[in-house]
Order: structure tokens, then sequence, then C-alpha cells
């Protein structure tokens, strides 16, 4: 058989380590493996490079994607589907492997389920937001380079009696921003899915000064709706669409301290982590991970399991339909937002 392989979305740490298991599996099996440029977009334009063991060689320690990514939608484009469909037929693809987050498995899933197109997932994301998985690759590298900037930013803020605002990745959930608040001792957790009210922020840290804590550290998710206990809610903090429609987030972190100054008159500061917690090295975890999610959709696609995922239940790699994976969110647990503040 021969596979395609694409990396689509926003990129990880985490990736080149998935993509080389996919070679790697797949040659072992007697496949061939064609690399897809830039997602989507270089299947439609017909930017390939034949992938071997060879070419996969000394990658699994490197962040990005050797193979390119981008945000591109062939139900966007004219003649999309079409143009992707006719490239697969002339490759002489058997189906095609698409290692993504929403945006990616939400168009291999409409491909295969309005199209039949041969296609199987493998789930990324830092933000950790697919359903059907447990995890998704890049969420531990991510809360790991989170954890450590908490961790410098509590000895600065000591020395100072600041309040530091920490504003880490996550559209639409606060996977990171739980995990790295409670992995870094977080005073103060602010995630999308709970509607934590400003006053009652301040109010904490107010408590913590009272009590001889005069620093605190304040991790918030970029998708956090500031919220008053009056029950006001505001929009999330977009700063631009790109050009798929795409909302950029950033700079809540701004409106939290703004709010936490007037509120206790204490001097706080704001770090924006933005996409350092997309670069770099992945952890062992991450690699661990990606290996083993690369396999399995190595294994689904030999078998012409196309329309599924691979993905992790407990300790285990099992497969899900794509749309299970894209129907829904997965949303942070309340049990991780009320450790942070058991421990706080
Ligand atoms: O979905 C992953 C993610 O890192 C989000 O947390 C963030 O909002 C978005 O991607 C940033 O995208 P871009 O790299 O296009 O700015």
């Amino acid at each position: 058989m021969r596979f395609g392989v694409l990396t689509g979305g926003g990129d990880c740490p985490g990736l080149n380590a998935a993509i080389r298991a996919i070679v790697r599996g797949s040659v072992a099996r007697g496949h061939e493996v064609v690399g897809i440029r830039h997602g989507w977009r270089g299947l439609a334009s017909n930017e390939t490079t034949p992938l071997d063991r060879r070419a996969v060689a000394g990658i699994l320690p490197r962040g990005g994607t050797i193979l390119g990514t981008s945000s591109y939608d062939c139900f966007r484009e004219e003649n999309g589907v079409q143009l992707l469909t006719a490239a697969t037929r002339a490759l002489g693809l058997s189906g095609v492997i698409a290692i993504g987050g929403e945006g990616t498995l939400g168009i291999a899933h409409r491909l295969h389920a309005e199209h039949d197109y041969p296609v199987v997932g493998v789930p990324k994301t830092i933000d950790n937001d697919i359903a059907g998985t447990d995890v998704t690759i890049g969420f531990d590298t991510a809360v790991h380079i989170c954890t450590e900037a908490i961790d410098r930013l509590h000895s600065t803020a000591e020395s100072h009696n600041r309040v530091m605002v920490v504003e880490v990745m996550g559209r639409n959930t606060g996977w990171i921003a739980a995990a790295s608040g409670v992995a870094g001792g977080a005073d103060v957790i602010l995630v999308p899915e709970v509607p934590s009210a400003i006053e009652d922020v301040a109010d904490h840290i107010r408590a913590r000064h009272d009590q001889g804590k005069d620093f605190s550290i304040a991790v918030v998710a970029e998708g956090y709706q500031l919220t008053r206990r009056s029950g006001e809610q505001d929009d999330p903090v977009v700063q631009e669409h790109d050009a798929y429609g795409y909302a950029r987030l950033g700079g809540i972190g701004r409106v939290v301290a703004d709010e936490l100054t007037s509120l206790t008159g204490f001097e706080t500061r704001v770090t924006v982590l933005g996409h350092v917690q997309r670069g770099g090295t992945p952890t062992a975890r991450d690699r661990f991970l990606a290996t083993r999610l690369g396999l399995e959709a190595v294994d689904l696609a030999s078998a012409g399991a196309w329309g599924r995922m691979a993905a992790v239940r407990g300790n285990d790699i099992v497969s899900v339909p794509l749309a299970e994976a894209t129907g829904s969110r997965r949303d942070v647990p309340s049990g991780w937002i009320e450790a942070g503040r058991v421990v706080a």
C-alpha cells in the first residue's frame, strides 16, 4: 500500500516523532509513504516528498514538523475536494494519515463521511481538547514549559511582592492552565470552562496577603472570559482573524492584571508565554505517545479501517471513529480545577 502523511493546523512538539513512527511502521509492513507538505494544502497543490527510513532519521527529538503545516480547508475552497481526491488518485495513494487537531481532523471526518475518502487520524494539539482520546500529542511538553515558567516567576514574584499573571494557550479549554497551574503551585487558575468571578479572585489574593503571603501567581488560559459577580461576562479577547477566519486569541492576561490592580491595589505584572509553549524538543512522554499513536495509525490504514482515529484510553492505544473525535470538545474535569483550589 502507499500512504500519504500530513500534519495540519498549529504545530506542536512530537509531530516529527509521529511522522517517524508512521514511516518506519509502514516500511516494516512493506508499505510506502509519501510526505504531503503544508497540510491538506500540499495535497491540493501537489507538494509532496518521498519518505523512507533514512528521510526520518534524526527527527525524533526535533520540535515542529519536517512536513510543514497549514490550516487549508478544502471545503472552503472552490473545487477543493475535487482537487484533493484527484491528487490522491494521481499519487496512487491507498489512503492518508492526517496528524492534526480539531480543524484537520474535522476535514478528515467530512472527507470520509461525505466522500468516502480513505483517511485515518492522529490527534495532536497542545490544547488537549480532542474528544475520544485521553491525551493528545504536544500537551505534555506544553505543560512542562509552562510549569517551568511558573516556577521561575515564583522567585521574582516573591522578591518584589508582586502579583504575576501568566497567560497560557488554550482557546476553548483550560487543560494547559489547569495542569501547569497545579504542577507549578499557582494560587489562581482561570479557565474557559469555569466562570470564576474576578472579584472572588481579588478576594482570594487579598486574603493571601492578609495571611502574610505578599505575592501571588495567577495562571489564565487565553480563552478565559472575564466574569463579574453580577454574572456579566466579556467575550474572549481576540487579537485578529487569520486568512481562514480563525480568531487569534491573546490579551486576557493584561485584562485580568488590570482588573486585579484596580480591585486590590497590588502591583501586578503579566507574562504571555505564547508560542514558546509550542516550540522546542518534545518531552519523553510526548515522543513515546506520538510513536505509539503513529504505529496505531499505520495498523488502521493497513487494515483499511478508514474514518478512524488512533487514541489513548488509560494505558492502552485504541481507535475511535473520527465522528466521535470531532463531534464534541473535551473539557478539563472539574476535579483538576478543584485540586488547584484545595492546595493553593
Ligand atoms: O490550537 C492550538 C493553539 O496553540 C491554541 O492554543 C492557540 O490559540 C492557537 O493554536 C494559536 O494559533 P496560531 O499559531 O495560528 O497563532
